[in-house]
């Protein structure tokens, strides 16, 4: 909504949320999620065509076009619990519109949203025989944390479903004159309502697949001795195969990839496509296996005891450049050490807010420390778990010195120079490729 507001100033733009504290920070100085690029955006238009507001009734009324933008969380409780999205917030939010709408609308789906959900919300926007129309269309958004503002600005392509009727188009037509200020018009897909909203969880899943795909052959490399850096990157030359989203990893995380696999999972279950479930499965399944792996590396290569051992995490958010720890592999790996007996140490420049959080009723101790450098001190290994560049140019001698020996780095991101590391004296065990240690 900020990119709208600061590439079309003739809109005005109201941001509104049942979260008061939520909307306090955004009218506030410092914004409550950390996005590079973000801050600079919102200071230029907040307060002239950008508002943050708690008066939801209003900005229903007031407003031509609603972009629905709660979350959709996987289900915790009853039928499809584990896979299916809770609809709930999103529920609530179609009731709330119609009680309070005055005049016709559009309403633009950007949560990630199983499809055939515009159907459903159509269902209630015309229930109670209301007189106001309503257009409902899907918008599905694409961008990345991290790298949000140069997704937003120049985007792969925009994707808006409508339907295929007179109405249907004209308001899919108010849509894409937004885009037009600044995405061209190449770029602007249009398509029917349930391939749009189909398009997106297909889209997570093929990204995550590739992951998941190269983390598999990580566990060959690591067995055979041969390189996942050297393999991928060979394999990525291939243009119809590409060299993005190929990097090993310790697995993937973040809010969107599992939960959009299991809703496309849940949705090929309820169809009766059993086979097509398995496959897709299959993406989540390699996923967690290599985080176990990643541990199961860890405590064979100490010795077989992580017990009384203090290890420190090297990055706590599911990728550099976020705070965001939704789903962040660092998660499943601090708790699986911890039932191991060993003593945390959480470092990350962005994340350690919420990794507070995500800890907070572990039963084992664990400590958060901003600065690295002191995070490692007394440290048995440091486990790497996000890519954050400001790891890679740390001074390794140093951090050296102040660990227990013989000291061990599991780089679960490939990115620190692994043969320097081991002249330091470190023992290292990268991702899919041999591990240099100083033992017979
Ligand atoms: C993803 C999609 O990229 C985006 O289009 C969609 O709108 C939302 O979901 P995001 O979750 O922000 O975006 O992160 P992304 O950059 O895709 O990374 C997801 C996870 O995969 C991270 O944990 C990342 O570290 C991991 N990853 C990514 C790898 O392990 N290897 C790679 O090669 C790429």
């Amino acid at each position: 909504m900020a990119m709208i507001a600061y590439k079309c100033p003739q809109y005005r733009v109201t941001i509104v949320d049942i979260n008061h504290k939520r909307i306090a920070e955004w009218n506030s100085g410092k914004l409550p999620v950390y996005e590079p690029g973000l801050d600079e955006i919102v200071k230029s238009v907040k307060g002239k065509n950008l508002f943050f507001s708690t008066e939801i009734e209003k900005g229903i009324k007031d407003s031509d076009i609603i972009f629905v933008s709660v979350n959709t969380p996987t289900k915790s409780f009853g039928v499809g619990a584990g896979m299916a999205a809770d609809l709930q917030y999103w529920e609530k939010t179609a009731r709330q519109i119609l009680q309070n709408a005055e005049s016709p609308k559009i309403i633009v789906e950007k949560s990630t949203l199983p499809v055939k959900t515009a159907l459903a919300m159509e269902r209630i926007l015309t229930s109670n025989n209301s007189r106001i129309h309503f257009d409902v269309l899907s918008n599905p958004e694409f961008l990345a944390e991290g790298t949000a503002i140069q997704d937003l600005e120049n985007p792969d392509r925009v994707l808006i479903g409508s339907n295929q009727t007179e109405n249907g188009l004209k308001a899919r037509d108010v849509l894409v004159e937004i885009y037009k200020n600044w995405v061209p018009s190449d770029r602007i897909i249009t398509s029917d309502i349930w391939s749009s909203e189909l398009s997106k969880l297909v889209a997570n899943a093929f990204l995550s697949q590739r992951i998941s795909s190269i983390n598999s052959i990580s566990a060959l490399c690591e067995k055979t001795d041969a390189d996942i850096t050297t393999v991928a990157r060979a394999v990525g030359f291939d243009s119809r195969i590409g060299n993005k989203y190929l990097n090993a990893s310790v697995g993937f995380g973040g809010s969107c990839f599992k939960k959009d696999i299991l809703n496309l999972v849940y949705l090929c279950l309820h169809y009766g496509l059993h086979e097509v479930a398995d496959y897709w499965e299959g993406v989540v399944k390699i996923n967690k296996y290599q985080m176990e792996r990643f541990v199961l590396n860890m405590l064979t290569s100490m010795f077989n005891t992580l017990t009384g051992k203090k290890i420190s995490l090297f990055g706590f958010a599911f990728k550099a450049n976020t705070g965001d720890t939704r789903e962040s592999p660092a998660i499943f790996i601090a708790k699986r050490l911890v039932e191991e007996k060993a003593e945390l140490v959480i470092t990350d420049p962005e994340a350690l807010q919420n990794a507070r959080i995500d800890l907070k009723n572990i039963d084992g101790k664990v400590s958060f420390i901003e600065d690295p450098y002191d995070a490692a001190a007394g440290c048995h290994a440091i486990a790497l778990v996000t890519e954050w560049d400001l790891y890679k140019n740390l001074d390794f001698e140093k951090i050296y010195r102040s660990m227990i020996k013989p000291a061990f780095i599991f780089d679960g991101r490939n990115i620190l120079d692994h043969n320097r590391l081991f002249e330091i004296g470190f023992n290292i065990y990268p991702i899919g490729k041999p591990a240099l240690t100083h033992f017979e």
